[in-house]
């Protein structure tokens, strides 16, 4: 690190230096844009309360935005040099603009400049996130409509149970899937509140125009306490990660069924040969790979999430060194689960059905229930019925044998093996899509507003 923004010049051990940056430099990477067009709305701020002459500003929104293409070009980055993105771009600013760029840090700390960044970076990832988890969701729907009258056994404590269907094994997970936008949209509210202004969590001396700042980089309000904002770093990034959890927790359940239904035992499943790995010994083997490290991701992630709680929980209000470590933790936590929904869309259309192993599996067992709503539909009360089968079971009668469309034709409930509510699905993905479109022109159309008038 050559220079810091702090201190009196004399500058700081080498080795400190570089145990206190950490990898929060490579971290900051993917802030130094956001964190740009944070500084473009606080210096339109301190322009509108008179710190900055017009021209000085227009000056410094020029440079902005020239920052910013450099930033998106690769051009500007965060090197060894600097402590942190903050100061890579406070630098560069005072490198171009010699006085004026020693103006813009008024009114702000490098607290409030890494919330407004991080909140900026992850509002933008979870509306993208949230568009991966519904196009996860239509390959599962897509996967299901067809194969949707394929009957094969559904299982409960890993035992054959009753039969279930195709759909209705693709329905279920991507009605979860479509459940988890809850969790990364609730994430998404708390992401949504402007920071700037707070300063190091205790404002400054000094008007500043905290709601006009906020509404330019399209935050839904400013966040209202100073005092707040610190005592939501770390958390934030903890409910991120948890909402994360919940998309990774229903790919490894996936994943599990996969793994499982492909097996040599099972095989209703095919895992063709492009996405199976192989055995450096065993030459015959066709193993589902992809799928186990989909199932032990899920781990990983729920492991970044205690990761975050356990830093954020451990700390009194105010700002303290030990939340840069939740940053980390929460950007290695969306690019897996971005990874794992992207291989999840992928592959499950690419995924066979085998229809001779499924139609085979509707025998014996998994049909005692049937006989016994055989006998409720005619009259018989259930547990009469159910005492009856279970007799002629342990005194070795076979369950009727029943073909796969008789299966189905009595399971035509709401969400039953024999409607699965496909269509309704694919509104709720439909209409779920349109309310992210609409939140992802909110934001967007206020950053694209702001970055347009630096020019
Ligand atoms: N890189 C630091 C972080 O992520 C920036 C804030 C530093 N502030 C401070 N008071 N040391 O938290």
């Amino acid at each position: 690190m050559k220079r810091s923004l702090w201190g009196d010049g004399r500058g700081l051990d080498e080795s400190i230096a570089a145990y206190t940056a950490g990898d929060d430099r490579r971290w900051d990477q993917r802030l130094l844009r956001w964190d740009v067009i944070g500084t473009m709305a606080h210096a339109a701020g301190l322009a509108r309360i008179g710190l900055l002459e017009a021209a000085e500003h227009a000056a410094l929104a020029g440079e902005l935005a020239r920052t910013l293409a450099d930033a998106d070009a690769g051009i500007f980055a965060v090197t060894e040099d600097d402590e942190d993105a903050h100061s890579a771009l406070e630098h560069r600013l005072i490198d171009r603009l010699g006085e004026l760029g020693e103006k813009v840090h008024a009114g702000r700390s490098r607290n409030d400049q890494v919330m407004a960044a991080l909140r900026l970076y992850l509002r933008a990832e979870l509306i993208e996130l949230q568009r991966e988890v519904i196009a996860a969701a239509r390959a599962l729907l897509g996967f299901g409509r067809a194969n949707a009258s394929v009957v094969l056994p559904g299982f409960t404590h890993l035992r054959r149970a009753m039969p279930s269907s195709i759909g209705l094994w693709a329905a279920g997970y991507a009605e979860v899937l479509l459940d988890d936008l809850g969790p990364l949209g609730a994430a998404l509210e708390l992401a949504d509140r402007g920071p700037l202004g707070s300063a190091a969590g205790y404002g400054a001396p000094l008007p500043l125009d905290r709601r006009g700042v906020s509404d330019a980089l399209g935050f839904a309000a400013p966040q209202l306490a100073s005092t707040a904002v610190q005592l939501s770093r770390g958390k934030l990034e903890a409910v991120v990660l948890g909402g994360l959890w919940t998309v990774a927790r229903d790919l490894a359940a996936l994943s599990w069924d996969v793994i499982l239904y492909t097996s040599d035992e099972h095989g209703y499943l095919v895992l063709p040969g492009e996405l199976a790995t192989g055995s450096s010994i065993m030459p015959h083997k066709h193993n589902p790979d992809v799928f186990e490290l989909t199932r032990g991701r899920a781990g990983v992630v729920a492991g970044l999430a205690v990761q975050a709680m356990a830093v954020a929980g451990s700390l009194p209000g105010g700002y303290h060194r030990d939340l840069q470590l939740t940053k980390g933790p929460v950007m290695e936590g969306i690019d897996t689960v971005r990874a794992m929904l992207r291989m999840v869309a992928d592959a499950v259309p690419r995924l066979g059905v085998d229809a001779g192993r499924c139609a085979a599996s509707l025998s014996g067992d998994l049909l005692a229930t049937d006989e016994v709503f055989r006998r409720v539909r005619a009259g018989a009360p259930f547990r009469a019925a159910y005492r009856e089968v279970a007799a002629e079971i342990a005194g070795g009668a076979v369950p009727p044998a029943l073909e796969p469309a008789e299966v189905l034709a009595v399971r035509r409930h709401l969400g039953g093996a024999g409607a699965p509510a496909l269509d309704e699905l694919e509104e709720v993905a439909g209409r779920a899509e349109r309310r992210l479109d609409e939140r992802h022109r909110a934001a967007s159309s206020a950053i694209d507003r702001l970055i347009g008038a630096s020019r």
